[in-house]
């Protein structure tokens, strides 16, 4: 395995495999490696014949308060996980290589989903995440990119920019990994004190509540929401920030379902700010009362969304 430092490297090292006729998989992360990140790589290695892993915790998508510097780094260990899981390429930038003059002055503009949900708690978050993933995009060329469904905002903010802006790169959506006790992957659960932590799954139980909800009949986007609201109010260390239930082609609020639709959340649990989100169950002609019962894989995270966009 690889490890390059220089953009000028990093670019060549794609480019080579290109030239040899593979498939290039790039998997972008900001490190601390957890199985989240491993599913990704994974999916990569099974569709691509050689795959990059970039690791920068990037300073432009964190706000003023926000958790940059204690963000979790240990390279020595990323690189062994990355060694194990078959990357043949890591590229890990210092911070002046990515913005040698200092922060860029032309960023790119997430339009207005980017001031919703996440966006609305994180002003500037997607402005800075669409930043330096063009950056990698255009250093990594031609390739298929792989991002979380647990990021969903992110993924869909990711997947309209490489179609607005023409970028050569397939985005492929994976499925989130989680606890057994359903609480996503992801290295702000290591912020949580073990009692936070007990309180963790609140996350995952109202996204879970909305959408049995959704399968005994409930279409009401605001029921919805308000059954989520009083799920997580209902676990004393858990400050909701938002619940959302959106349209999954549009991130359109629902009024009534008619059609595929993800519930998301946002708690506050001690130091950590935590989000999640579900895919609601859907199926062609549930709007018409068409049964889903004894379909649980209907509204458990949906495997089959893995593959192209
Ligand atoms: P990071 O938080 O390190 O996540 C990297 C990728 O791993 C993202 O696509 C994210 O959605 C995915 N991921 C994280 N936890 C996951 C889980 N439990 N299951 C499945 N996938 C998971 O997201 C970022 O970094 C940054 O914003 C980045 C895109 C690298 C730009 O800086």
């Amino acid at each position: 395995m690889e490890v390059i430092e220089t953009k000028q490297a990093f670019r060549q090292a794609c480019q080579d495999a290109q030239d040899r006729g593979l498939a290039v998989g790039f998997v972008p992360t900001m490190g601390a490696l957890h199985q989240g990140h491993g599913r990704l790589i994974k999916a990569a290695r099974d569709q691509t014949g050689f795959v990059a892993m970039s690791i920068f915790v990037n300073p432009l998508q964190f706000g003023p308060t926000e958790d940059l510097s204690k963000y979790p780094r240990d390279l020595a260990k990323d690189l062994g996980i990355a060694k194990s899981l078959g990357v043949e390429v890591v590229f890990t930038p210092t911070q002046e290589e990515m913005y040698p003059n200092g922060d860029p002055a032309v960023t790119v503009d997430p339009g207005p989903l980017g001031d919703r949900l996440e966006g609305a708690s994180r002003p500037g978050h997607f402005r800075g995440v669409l930043t330096v993933v063009a950056k990698l995009f255009d250093l990594a060329g031609p390739c298929r990119a792989y991002f979380g469904e647990k990021d969903a905002q992110q993924l869909a903010l990711v997947r309209r920019m490489a179609a607005d802006l023409d970028f050569p790169v397939e985005v492929v959506a994976c499925p989130t990994v989680r606890e057994l006790d359903g609480v996503a992957l992801s290295s702000r659960n290591g912020y949580l004190s073990p009692e936070e932590r007990r309180a963790a799954p609140v996350l995952f139980e109202a996204l879970s509540a909305a959408a049995a909800a959704v399968r005994q009949g409930e279409r009401r986007g605001d029921a919805l929401r308000a059954l989520m609201a009083r799920s997580i109010g209902a676990e004393p260390l858990a400050r909701l920030d938002y619940v959302a239930v959106v349209e999954d082609d549009t991130w359109d609020d629902v009024t009534a379902l008619t059609g595929p639709a993800r519930a998301l959340v946002a708690v506050r649990i001690g130091p950590a700010r935590l989000i999640d989100n579900l895919a609601l169950p859907w199926e062609a002609g549930f709007a018409a009362g068409e049964s889903v019962q004894n379909r649980p894989e209907a509204w458990s995270s949906d495997p089959s969304s893995e593959g192209s966009s």
